[in-house]
């Protein structure tokens, strides 16, 4: 019995160690890209790489993972209120979770600090 626990125990180690998580361990980042890519991308640039936003009045999400002060609770509250240009747009549960993973994946290491 107590071998088939450690060998339980073991292998749920090992599934947890292998789940591609943020560093803080909230939100997936692949997802979070996936929901920017359906509805996002059609006016921010949301890849890495990307400067050029398709709506030029839409910080790139290079950009807005960049800004000092951006943290999972600035994200966060953003996504709770309805964007400047698009009252319907709130994000929640989640896909908030995911999509503030990816863009904090988003910071170059020199950026990243504890929330
Ligand atoms: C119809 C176009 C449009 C779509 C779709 C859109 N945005 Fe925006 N977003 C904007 C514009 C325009 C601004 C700049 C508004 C302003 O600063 O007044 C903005 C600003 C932002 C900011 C704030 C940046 C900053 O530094 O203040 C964030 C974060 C953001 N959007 C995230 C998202 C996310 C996440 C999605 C998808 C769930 C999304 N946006 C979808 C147009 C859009």
């Amino acid at each position: 019995m107590r071998q088939l626990i450690a060998a339980t125990t073991g292998l749920i180690a090992f599934a947890l160690g292998n789940l591609p998580v943020q560093a803080d361990g909230i939100g997936n980042p692949a997802r979070g890209l996936e929901y920017a890519q359906a509805n996002c991308a059609g006016c921010h640039a949301v890849l890495k790489d990307e400067t050029e936003s398709p709506n030029p009045d839409s910080p790139a999400f290079a950009a807005v993972a960049a800004t000092p002060g951006i943290t999972r609770t600035a994200l966060s509250v953003f996504l709770q209120s309805p964007h400047p240009t698009m009252p319907n747009l709130i994000v929640a549960g989640e896909d908030a979770d995911n999509l503030i993973a990816y863009i904090l994946s988003l910071k170059t290491p020199a950026e990243t600090k504890p929330n």
